[in-house]
């Protein structure tokens, strides 16, 4: 799937890729193309069987914030910390993420990646950071973090957690959003909103905020989900309704993304996607790992032009 993208996005520009489609995954993912494109993403649909073709013209948000997907939230806050709880498949998948960005933070900022705190000397946000469950790792792992989220509830939440272990106690979290810590002038080493975007106003601001959130040759990492039918059965279908692993109505497929959209979305705001992983779940093991396909939940790791 990672390749496949590859072949529609670099490929028919990078000869190199072109005669190569299999290249293994860790090739093709660090291989992503990081060239101006100028067709612009299409609006997401309405709905899976329209396919864009109706989606209706909204006037420009003028925050990212959504008072209905906040809402949904704030009536499960309290359950941040149960890893069986409505945040299970978040609980889960930590691993997974962490790994992947242990491997290219650390690959980017040229730290060791086989120490107890590769991320030591960095300064990051974790944007949408709910209750804290990647803040906290990230802080063990050395980093400087801050967590934002625009739920007070939720910081709330999430400053009593941390305070429980001194290491996690240093955490900076406050109840804001990405563009008001645009207008305080912060900026991080590396910007971080993990299933966050799906949930927002304006995508494309919001991907906006997080490059000027990001130092010149910093990086930006976000995690979604694609906006295909595999994802409509199984994270909305299956995940809400026959699962039950999240409450009715978490997510709407027509607020999903393709990962070709935010390509060119991150690359408008200057940051350039160079590796890209899908995570993939084992019914059998109840185990998230990283794949290439992409074609459900994915994660994008870019860096910002500049230095
Ligand atoms: C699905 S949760 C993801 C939490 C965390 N990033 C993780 O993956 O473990 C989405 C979070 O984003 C927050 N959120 C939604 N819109 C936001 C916005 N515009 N600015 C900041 N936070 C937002 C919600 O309150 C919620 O805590």
């Amino acid at each position: 799937m990672a390749s496949k993208l590859l072949t529609k996005l670099g490929a028919i520009r990078d000869p190199k890729i072109a005669r190569n489609p299999n290249l293994p995954l860790n090739a093709t993912r660090r291989l992503f193309s990081h060239r101006p494109i100028s067709t612009p993403p299409h609006s997401p649909p309405s709905s899976p069987p329209d396919n864009g073709k109706s989606a209706h013209k909204k006037s420009k948000p003028t925050s990212s914030l959504k008072d209905l997907e906040l809402a949904k939230f704030s009536a499960i806050a309290d359950s941040w910390w149960d890893s069986v709880g409505p945040f299970k498949p978040l609980h889960a998948m930590n691993p997974t993420r962490l790994a992947f960005l242990r491997s290219t933070l650390c690959r980017h900022f040229r730290k060791d990646p086989h120490v107890a705190r590769p991320f030591e000397g960095l300064k990051i946000v974790d944007v949408g950071c709910g209750g804290g469950i990647l803040s906290e790792p990230l802080a063990r792992m050395g980093a400087t973090v801050t967590g934002i989220d625009a739920l007070e509830k939720n910081i709330n939440i999430a400053r009593l957690h941390a305070g429980l272990d001194p290491v996690t106690s240093t955490i900076e979290y406050c109840c804001t959003t990405a563009e008001k810590l645009v207008k305080e002038q912060k900026m991080f080493d590396a910007v971080i909103a993990l299933e966050v975007i799906e949930h927002v106003a304006d995508p494309t601001e919001f991907c906006k905020s997080l490059s000027a959130l990001t130092h010149p040759g910093g990086a930006t990492v976000i995690s979604t989900i694609n906006r295909s039918m595999r994802s409509y059965a199984t994270a909305i279908v299956a995940a809400e309704y026959l699962l039950h692993w999240l409450p009715i109505g978490t997510h709407q497929w027509s607020s999903f993304l393709t990962p070709e959209e935010l390509v060119l979305i991150l690359q408008r705001a200057s940051i350039n996607v160079k590796e890209m992983a899908g995570f993939v779940y084992n019914p059998l093991t109840g185990r998230w790992s990283l794949s290439d396909d992409i074609s459900v939940n994915f994660i994008a790791f870019g860096t910002k032009n500049g230095q």
